[in-house]
């Protein structure tokens, strides 16, 4: 069974701009999978706590050693990580704040991003150990931003790949730019999903 996990990560939640076309998407991928299981995540509602130098110990600590607060950080971190390789396709719903994406995500990556369980250092450089995953990102902003001034995408690309995930983008960009500009590219971000929710189903 296809599973896909739905990570939202608006500040509005469910009524996000990103939340809807991400929404979108999940609805086309079940009716394309439909034993299809979803699981959501919404940062808004339920965020990750911030990594503190005693988090970050835990993780390192030898599961023998760990203290029972040791053990209560890393069980955390590991429900998220079962939630992730449950997965076969990982949606994001990720807003433009303040030039970066959203700390909630931001702060949900610290929490799945853990040496030995979804990557590793070899001789041949990091190696990401969810591979066999695809995570369709759906991208909303104010501005429009070319390649050179985009902060987000290169840095959810990389992330996402170092723990072994492809990545495709779907950007709706000039939403603050006056009522024409929003609806065109709301129209335009809407025909790419119905185009990648096709490939999804086919995949
Ligand atoms: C706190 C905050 C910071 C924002 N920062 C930016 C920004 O740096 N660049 C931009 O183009 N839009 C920015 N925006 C606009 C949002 O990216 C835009 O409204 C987007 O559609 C919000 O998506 P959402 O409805 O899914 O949260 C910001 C909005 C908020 C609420």
């Amino acid at each position: 069974m296809s599973t896909l996990l739905y990570v939202q990560s608006s500040l509005y939640g469910a009524q996000g701009t990103s939340s809807q076309l991400a929404e979108s998407f999940v609805g086309q991928w079940l009716s394309g999978n439909p034993g299809g299981r979803v699981i959501r995540r919404d940062l808004a509602a339920d965020p990750a706590p911030h990594l503190t130098a005693e988090r970050f110990q835990a993780f390192n600590t030898a599961p023998e050693a760990r203290t029972p607060e040791q053990q209560a950080v890393v069980a955390y971190s590991d429900a998220l990580i079962d939630e992730l390789r449950s997965a076969d396709t990982i949606v994001l719903g990720v807003p433009m704040y303040n030039f970066s994406v959203p700390s909630t995500l931001r702060t949900y990556f610290d929490h799945i991003a853990r040496a030995g369980v979804t990557f590793r250092y070899t001789s041949a450089g990091p190696e990401g150990l969810l591979a066999g995953r695809r995570a369709y990102v759906f991208v909303t902003r104010a501005g429009v931003y070319g390649a050179a001034a985009d902060t987000q995408v290169p840095y959810l690309r990389q992330f996402l790949g170092f723990i072994g995930i492809e990545s495709e983008f779907v950007f709706a960009e000039g939403l603050g730019l006056g009522e024409e500009s929003r609806r065109r590219s709301l129209g335009e971000a809407r025909a790419q999903i119905a185009d990648l929710a096709a490939i999804a189903q086919a995949a």
